[in-house]
């Protein structure tokens, strides 16, 4: 007679770029067990096509089974509205398990209504802390953490961070870093040099820049600081600066425009992940605030100042090609001149930043939720 299985039910939730980035590689791992149902949730965080659609074409993820349509807004008004949307949808599909990943407020609203549901979580990239209670995205980690029956680790740092908190040893799995999984999953596939082709740019010749943190963008004072830098950087090498919506509304608000008015800066729209990804490996260095930009150019040995006071990925620092140079312009330009004299330091891989990261999720949930259950 024909085995019949018991199905486990798994919610998947994204809701913004970085998110998309981390389910990629863990639906198609979870998908390969019979035992297990797997349902990706959209909360609709970020919406427009080069924020959301694109990473869903480039990276071949399926369709999501509902789109909560949250769309942006204040932190309370945004955390609210995913959490009426997922509370409606869980109820309905009684998952066994919900999965999480990063930090931002799609990952914060599923948690608090998984927790009150009495559902297990899981969190995906668990463990990261920069100290730094003004971030928006610590305070989501922190609770998260704190509501997760499964905590996925990308670095061993996270150990004592949870342990700090009182988080128990045993719910922690050091699975290593999912950003990296997609990242080498790709590196065959992009074109590079079409891409440098594309924005007329020459391989190890120019600078790629990003800034969204509402620290440095939201900022006039701080805005003004970091764009007068660029501009004196392009003077050396050339700027590629693809735009975030948000960085996009204070160069207009705060008249901008006019300090990165040069031909050396080129200003484009956001751009999709294997551009992105090309134009990292393509790069002299990584200007950015960015958190997973601090982890790819390490992972692709590319030089990387983070113009941020802190960064919860510490590894990409003492390990990694990353120097943290908070608002300090002048170390900043001096580390410039540095990488263009190639006297800058060369970088290693962290452990477990190896392509794996989702295939050990899935041994560890295969473990946890069928075979101490019997299933
Ligand atoms: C969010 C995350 C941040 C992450 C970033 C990646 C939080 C608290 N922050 O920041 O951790 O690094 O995503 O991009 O969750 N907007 C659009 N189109 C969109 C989405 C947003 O125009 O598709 C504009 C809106 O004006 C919106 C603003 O961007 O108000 C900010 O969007 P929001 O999702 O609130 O925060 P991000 O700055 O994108």
């Amino acid at each position: 007679m024909k085995k019949v299985h018991k199905l486990i039910k798994i919610a998947i939730i994204a809701g913004a770029r970085p998110n998309f980035i981390k389910i990629a590689p863990l639906i198609k791992e979870l998908s390969k067990v019979k035992q297990f149902s797997v349902k990706l949730i959209h909360t609709g965080q970020h919406y427009d096509p080069v924020m959301s659609d694109i990473f869903f074409k480039e990276l071949n993820i399926k369709k999501p089974a509902i789109n909560i349509l949250s769309g942006s807004g204040s932190h309370a008004v945004q955390t609210a509205k995913i959490m009426q949307g997922l509370e409606q949808v869980f109820i309905k599909l009684k998952p066994s398990v919900v999965i999480v990943v990063g930090d931002v407020n799609s990952t914060l609203s599923a948690a608090i209504v998984t927790s009150k549901l009495h559902i297990p979580l899981a969190h995906v990239e668990a463990g990261l802390r920069s100290g730094d209670m003004k971030m928006p995205e610590e305070v989501n980690r922190i609770v998260t953490d704190r509501l997760s029956e499964y905590l996925f680790i990308p670095s061993e740092d996270a150990y004592e961070n949870l342990n700090n908190e009182g988080i128990e040893r045993s719910k922690i799995f050091f699975a290593g870093n999912i950003m990296i999984d997609t990242l080498i999953n790709n590196l065959k596939k992009i074109e590079k040099y079409k891409v440098l082709k594309k924005y007329k740019l020459t391989k190890n010749n120019y600078c790629l820049v990003t800034l969204h943190r509402p620290s440095n963008v939201d900022n006039k004072k701080m805005f003004i600081k970091i764009s007068k830098t660029i501009r004196a950087i392009s003077e050396t090498v050339k700027i590629f600066f693809p735009v975030h919506p948000r960085t996009m509304i204070n160069i207009e608000k705060f008249g901008i425009n006019k300090i990165l008015n040069s031909p050396d800066i080129l200003l484009t729209k956001p751009i999709g992940y294997r551009e992105t990804i090309a134009l990292v490996a393509g790069s002299k260095m990584v200007i950015t605030d960015s958190g997973g930009l601090q982890e790819e150019s390490t992972y692709l040995r590319k030089p990387c100042l983070t113009i941020r006071p802190n960064t919860e990925r510490p590894v990409t620092v003492t390990i990694g090609t990353n120097t943290v140079v908070g608002d300090n312009m002048k170390l900043l330009l001096n580390l410039v001149k540095d990488i263009m004299n190639n006297k800058y330091k060369a970088g290693n891989r962290p452990k477990y930043w190896d392509g794996r990261t989702s295939e050990r999720i899935r041994k560890t949930l295969v473990k946890e939720l069928l075979s101490k259950n019997n299933i």
